[in-house]
C-alpha cells in the first residue's frame, strides 16, 4: 500500500490512472470492523518480529492498530515511549498541558485552568486530527494512545482514515479535494487567555502530501466554534460532505472502546470519543496516556 502512494503519487490530482491503481489496491479487503486491527503483544517495549510485522501490517492498510498487552508487565510512560520507538515515533510534540515526560495523561480534571479542554473532561469530543492547530511544519503525524484503566461506562472511540475520506471525497468531487488542500482552506483563530496570545492564528490545508514520502496528512476538526472556512462554493460542500460522512453508519468507521490494557497506534486518523462516566468507589476510572509524535509510522510510506 506504501510504495504504492509514493511511487504512483495517487494524492495528485492531475494523475487519474495512478489515483485508480492506489483505490483498488486500498479498498481491496479494507477492514470491516475493530476486532480485524487487533493485535495481541505481549510486552509493549519488546515486540516480538511478529507482533511488529501485524501491527505494521495493520497500519499499512488503514494506518491504525489497535494493540492488547496479554503480558504481566506494567505498561507506564517509559514502555509507551520504547513502544513508539520501535515504529519510528521518536520526536514527541509539545502542548501546554503536557506532563513533564511530553507524554499526556488524559482523566478528568475536576478543577484547573485547563479545565475548558475537552480531553480533560468526560464529555463527547468531536471528530478530529489531533494537533490541527499546531504550526504547519510541527503538524502530529504519529499517535500512541494508551488505556490505563478503563470508565465505569462509555468512552468508545470510532475512528477513521483519512486517506479513505479522501478517496470518498474526491470520487465524489475532486473539486472538493482541490477545496481541502488550498493552504488557507482552514484557520484556526489565535488561544488569547486573560488578554495573553498563547498561540498565534493558524491558517493550511486540510489534505497535504508530504513532499519527501508522498504520504497524505490530514488536518482537521468539526468544531463549529473557534475555526474559519474558506467562504467558497467548494469548500461549503467539501466541509458538508465531510461532515455527512463522519455521521453516517459508512462501514469504514471503525468503533472501539478500548479496555484496560489496549491502545492505539496511528497515523493519526480521524477520531472522536463518546461521553463516559467515571466510578471512582469503585475505581472505574478512565486513564490514558497519549504520546503524538511529528513523524509517521516508519514503514507506512
Ligand atoms: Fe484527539
Amino acid at each position: 500500500m506504501s510504495t504504492i502512494s509514493t511511487t504512483l503519487q495517487p494524492f495528485d490530482l492531475a494523475n487519474e490512472a495512478g489515483y485508480q491503481i492506489w483505490r483498488a489496491a486500498k479498498l481491496a479487503n479494507y477492514p470491516a470492523a475493530a476486532a480485524d486491527l487487533l493485535v495481541r503483544i505481549n510486552d509493549a517495549a519488546a515486540l516480538t518480529e511478529r507482533e511488529h510485522a501485524a501491527i505494521l501490517e495493520r497500519c499499512r492498510k488503514t494506518n491504525l492498530a489497535i494493540y492488547e498487552v496479554t503480558g504481566g508487565g506494567k505498561t507506564d510512560k517509559p514502555v509507551i515511549r520504547a513502544f513508539g520507538r520501535q515504529f519510528g515515533l521518536v520526536t514527541l510534540d509539545m502542548n501546554l498541558r503536557t506532563d513533564e515526560d511530553s507524554i499526556t495523561s488524559l482523566r478528568v480534571v475536576e478543577t484547573s485552568a485547563g479545565t475548558h479542554y475537552i480531553p480533560y473532561t468526560n464529555r463527547p469530543l468531536n471528530w478530529h486530527t489531533d494537533g490541527y492547530y499546531n504550526r504547519l511544519d510541527e503538524q502530529v503525524r504519529g499517535i500512541v494512545m494508551h488505556c490505563v484503566s478503563a470508565s465505569a461506562s462509555g468512552g468508545e472511540n470510532m475512528f477513521l482514515d483519512p486517506e479513505i475520506a479522501y478517496l470518498l471525497l474526491r470520487d465524489e468531487n475532486p473539486d472538493y479535494i482541490r477545496a481541502l488542500m488550498q493552504s488557507d482552506v482552514m484557520t484556526i483563530p489565535a488561544n488569547i487567555e486573560a488578554g495573553v496570545e498563547l498561540r498565534s492564528a493558524q491558517s493550511g490545508p486540510v489534505f497535504s502530501v508530504a513532499q519527501d514520502t508522498g504520504t497524505l496528512h490530514m488536518r482537521y476538526t468539526a468544531r463549529t466554534r473557534s475555526i474559519e472556512w474558506k467562504d467558497d462554493r467548494n469548500t461549503r460542500e467539501a466541509v458538508g460532505f465531510l461532515l455527512e460522512l463522519l455521521a453516517s453508519d459508512s462501514i469504514y468507521i471503525i468503533r472501539h472502546r478500548l479496555c484496560a490494557g489496549q491502545g492505539i497506534i496511528c497515523n493519526n486518523v480521524l477520531h472522536k470519543r463518546e461521553a463516559f462516566a467515571d466510578d471512582a468507589s469503585s475505581g472505574q476510572e478512565r486513564l490514558l496516556y497519549r504520546a503524538r509524535y511529528h513523524e509517521r509510522i516508519q514503514g507506512t510510506y
